[in-house]
Order: structure tokens, then sequence, then C-alpha cells
């Protein structure tokens, strides 16, 4: 017979239902104070206390146009979220948010973005007391903040010890990079490591991987990687695996990039285009095969063309993406810029004008005609730099209005560092 412990089953059941319902309640109605709001008075001491700390510069919507209002606002919700989940996994992982555009805020951020800063909400990670700083370009969702930033905490690689192990934690969806090393040091493992550091936070949703025994590698039919340190890329389309012993840091890099793009998107044997969109009025264009000559080669504009595979979003590449519909809404009434985005997948452009490099490929078509590729950092400020230090005016007398948080000086004066 079993012994009674507590409680009848429809008590138990009850008592499940009221505790699903507080736990419910709780999560829906966060409080504040999981994210430290700091300003210009406890900034500095914040960061020496926390190892890793998360850093969101907002503004007050009054002091924002509309669209990047609703960014800062979208954000806020997901923000405090994920900041509460982090706290019930007990991270050492510390949100916190400053508003950026308050008078005595502003030294903090010229401190940290060395130009004054330019668009809301940006957030950063600062790392040992702030000498190592990265710009946070994950997803801004509470749950793909979470994972993201649990991520970026984390060894950029993992050991594997055995078959077991190797079936728990390479996800079959997933791109991942496994180096099989006879000794974990090293050359080749130094640079191993470096670049997965490097991948994660550029792309931060790469699986990376290392093992001295190669036969707990999946697809590894062919037994073809050696005693010697070599690399294999898994992924979930195309031909599943590729290997390569090339440990030079930069051909690393590029290897992972080149095979990760789909195929689909490299061999396309006849000319595509998706129709021309009717309306085109959102502040970020749509640009497809037959309208890129008069968008974009012909235009008078400067325009910034974002070439891009949205195949790419599921696995790993998302690199530009949030970015761009931001710049959209910055240059929106600056009438000499052109944000415009074209799905590579469903439209073909002219491979010998458009080196086309990464999931997305930017480039800018200065007003005079000169078409520049984007080979910057993934950071909105960074392509803002490269989009003022390139465009050619139209008019000598237009200034561009670019709709920015105002104090001093004029736009351009506040783009240069
Ligand atoms: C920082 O100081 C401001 C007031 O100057 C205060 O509102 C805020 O709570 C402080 N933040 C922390 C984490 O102490
Ligand atoms: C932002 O808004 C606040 C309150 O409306 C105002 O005091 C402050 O001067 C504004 N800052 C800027 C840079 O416009
Ligand atoms: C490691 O990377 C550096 C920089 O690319 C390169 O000079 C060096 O040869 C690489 N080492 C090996 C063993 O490939």
């Amino acid at each position: 017979m079993v012994r009674r412990l507590c409680c009848r089953s429809e008590e138990l059941f009850a008592g499940i239902i009221l505790l699903t319902s507080f736990i419910n309640a709780a999560y829906l109605q966060i409080p504040g104070e999981y994210v430290l709001t700091l300003d210009h008075s406890n900034f500095t001491q914040a960061v020496s206390d926390h190892n890793f700390l998360v850093l969101q510069f907002y503004a007050p919507c009054e002091n924002l146009t509309k669209l990047l209002c609703k960014f800062v606002e979208e954000l806020e919700p997901e923000y405090e979220k994920a900041a509460w989940v982090l706290s019930t996994h007990e991270s050492p992982i510390v949100m916190a948010k400053i508003d950026g555009s308050a008078q005595e805020n502003k030294e903090i951020s010229r401190e940290i973005f060395k130009f004054e800063m330019i668009s809301y909400p940006t957030i950063v990670i600062l790392q040992n007391g702030g000498r190592d700083f990265h710009y946070y370009a994950g997803p801004r969702d509470a749950d793909g903040l979470v994972t993201t930033l649990e991520r970026l905490i984390s060894p950029p690689s993992i050991e594997i010890k055995t078959a077991s192990e190797a079936l728990t934690l390479i996800d079959d969806e997933k791109i991942s990079i496994v180096g099989i090393f006879p000794t974990f040091s090293g050359e080749e493992f130094e640079n191993f490591t470096a670049i997965a550091n490097q991948v994660l936070w550029d792309y931060w949703d790469y699986d990376f991987f290392h093992t001295s025994d190669a036969s707990l590698i999946p697809r590894d039919e062919s037994s073809s990687l050696t005693t010697k340190p070599a690399l294999r890329l898994l992924k979930p389309f195309d031909e599943l695996f590729v290997d390569s012993q090339n440990f030079h840091v930069r051909d690393m890099e590029n290897f992972i990039i080149e095979a990760s793009i789909p195929l689909e998107g490299k061999l396309k044997p006849f000319y595509k285009s998706q129709p021309i969109p009717e309306t085109n009025d959102e502040p970020l264009k749509v640009v497809v095969g037959d309208s890129l000559q008069d968008m974009v080669l012909n235009s008078k504009k400067n325009v910034l063309l974002d070439i891009d595979y949205p195949s790419c979003s599921g696995i790993g590449f998302r690199k530009f993406a949030p970015f761009i519909p931001e710049l959209a809404v910055l240059y929106e009434n600056d009438d000499d810029i052109v944000i415009a985005r074209l799905d590579i997948t469903t439209n073909d452009i002219p491979r010998e004008m458009f080196d086309i490099m990464d999931c997305h490929t930017l480039y800018l078509k200065a007003a005079n005609g000169a078409l520049l590729s984007y080979n910057g950092d993934q950071t909105k400020e960074d392509i803002i730099k490269f989009i003022n230090k390139n465009r050619q005016s139209l008019n000598e007398n237009s200034m561009p209005d670019i709709p920015l948080m105002t104090d001093t000086g004029s736009p351009h004066a506040r783009f240069m560092s």
C-alpha cells in the first residue's frame, strides 16, 4: 500500500494549479529590479563589480524618432524578462541599462564608443573591468538574449570525450565545427581556439568542439581524418560535412564562412527576378533583379544595398540582419541616402559586379556611381561611419537631415571618430 505522504490527488492537483499560476503571474509581472539602472555616478563601480556586464544604451522616447522609439520599447520587456530568467539560473551575467541621451551620461558613451552615440537601443558587453568591449549583435527577444548571452560566457569550444557526448552535444540542425588534435596544445590548437572565440563573438550561434579521437565525430564513414590536426565542419544541408587541415587563422574563418552558405545560392543557371513590388514605401526599400538597374546602379543617390540570403537565418549567419532596418529608419529623412535589401535566393544580380561573400553582403553605390563593398565590423556604428565617409553629396547645399539625437554640432561632425 502506498503511504499517504501529504495529500489526496485533488489537493495535490489544486496545489500544482496554484503554483503554476503563481509562476505565470511572476513571469508576466517581472519586477524591474533585475536590470540595473546606471548613470554617471555609479557606472564605473558597476563595471568593476561585474565581470560580464551587459549594458543597454537607451533613450526616452521624447528624444527619439517614432520608429527608433518603437525599437527601444520593443526591447524593454524582453530585456527585463531575460534579466529575470538569468537570475533564476544564478548566472554571473548582469544586465544593466543607461540613458545615453542624458547630458550627464554623455561622457560614458564617448568613452565607450569613441564617438557620440547615434542610435538606440545599442547593447554592449563589458568584461574585465571594461577592458574588453564587444557589441552585442544577437537576437533581442528574451529567449534569444538568454541563450546567446549564456553561449557568449561559456568556453568557445567544448571537449568531446565520449561517443555519447558527441551524440548529445552536437546539434544536427546547426553548423558545428570540430577540431581534431592529438594534444590540446601547439599552434594549430591555439589558432583554433582563437578562431572559435572570434566567430563566437561575431556570429554567436556556431558550436565549436575539440576532441583527440577522430572516430567520435559523426559522418566519418571514410575515416579520412587521421591523427594529424584537422577540422570538420558539420552542416544540416548540401554535402553535410567539409574537412580542412589549414589552421591559418584567416583561412579558417574563410573556410567556415564559405562552407556555411547553402550551395543553391552559389550556382545559378538561369536569370531570375521577383516581380517589382507595387508599393515600396517602408524605410527599407526592396530591390529585385529587375529593379537593380533603376534603383541602385543608375540611381542618383547613395544606396546601401544589403544582399541577403534569407535561408541563412536558420543556420547562424544573421550578421547584419537586425541592423539594416534600423539603419533605414535612421536615414529615412536623408534625401541622399537609400537603404535597400535584395533577396539573392530569388533575384539574380551581375556576379562580376558583386562579390557575394556572406549571408549578408553590403555594398554602397555612391551617388557618383562608385561601387564599394563593405568589409568593416558588423556593427551599426561602423556601417554608419562607412556610409558617411563614402557618401557623395548630390547638392553642395543639401544638408543631410538625419534624425539623430541632437545636442551639438552638425550630423557630419558627430560621425567623426
Ligand atoms: C545609480 O544611481 C542612480 C541615481 O543617481 C540610481 O537611480 C540607480 O539606482 C543607481 N544604480 C545602481 C545600480 O546603484
Ligand atoms: C532628452 O529628453 C530629456 C527629457 O525630455 C531632456 O531633458 C534632454 O535634454 C533630452 N536630451 C537630448 C539630447 O535631447
Ligand atoms: C596560425 O595562424 C597564424 C596567423 O594566420 C599563421 O601565421 C600560422 O602559420 C598558423 N599556424 C598553423 C600551424 O597553421
